[in-house]
């Protein structure tokens, strides 16, 4: 099934208008990073701007979706950055040069419906990786209650629509009104463990949120950073 309909792009920018919390957390370590970087699902280039701006070094981002990344192209040109913006699957991660660093903001790994899905993109990613380069992602924690609360609700902001919950599939859909589903298949944080183990990695830290908050009831986001050998 499709994960992220491309009904969502044109809406794209109002749904995504209240985050802003995780851009200085990945420019920050786009800012540490001494080699190329490489943002996975770069969507329309609302993280990967930033960094391209800050760090003065173009940003390789992939996406599976033709529309956001016309808005990216869109964006990058009224910014004046350079991105290097390539369509395809982060489960088939290919780089020229080993990236320093490769990160995922805004949950968008869990748009991968399977272990298998995230397995190969792990390992893709570290494959991809220089030997010290690191990998940063940030994802919800999984939460059954919250997740069992919205089910069927009907929420206008940031966009009017519908959130429906499969138990046994783990899965959220976000339905906008008029037409655009994204899917997102929650995961536990042993799953996260279990994806850096078998790829090879290592995890440097595991926060609960972009300030280096404690991981815990209050600070429910995981916000992981592990680091190839
Ligand atoms: C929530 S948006 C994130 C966009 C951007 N990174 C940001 O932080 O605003 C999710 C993005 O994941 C992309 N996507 C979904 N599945 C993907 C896959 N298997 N490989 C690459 N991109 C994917 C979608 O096309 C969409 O642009």
């Amino acid at each position: 099934m499709t994960s992220w309909d491309e009904g969502f792009a044109d809406r794209y920018e109002t749904w995504s208008a209240h985050m802003t919390e995780d851009v200085p957390f990945y420019v920050g370590l786009a800012l540490e990073a001494d080699g190329p970087l490489v943002e996975l699902a770069v969507g329309n280039g609302r993280v990967a701007i930033p960094v391209a701006q800050a760090t003065g070094r173009s940003v390789l981002g992939i996406d599976t979706s033709p529309s956001m990344l016309a808005l990216a192209r869109a964006a990058a040109a009224e910014a004046g950055v350079e991105l290097d913006l390539r369509e395809g699957d982060m489960r088939d991660l290919e780089v020229d040069e080993p990236a320093a660093l490769v990160y995922c903001p805004f949950r968008a790994l869990l748009h991968l419906p399977t272990w298998p899905d995230r397995r190969r993109t792990f390992e893709r990613v570290a494959a991809s990786l220089r030997p010290g380069g690191r990998f940063a992602w940030n994802a919800f924690a999984f939460d059954h209650r919250a997740a069992a609360g919205m089910d069927g609700q009907h929420r206008e902001e940031p966009v009017p629509h519908t959130v429906r919950y499969d138990v046994v599939d783990n899965r959220i859909d976000i339905e906008l009104d008029g037409g655009g589903i994204s899917s997102l298949w929650w995961a536990t944080k042993n799953e996260w463990l279990g994806l850096i183990d078998v790829a090879g990695l290592e995890p440097e830290a595991l926060y609960g949120g972009f300030e280096g908050q404690p991981l815990d009831a209050d600070n429910g986001e995981y916000v992981f950073v592990v680091r190839r050998p």
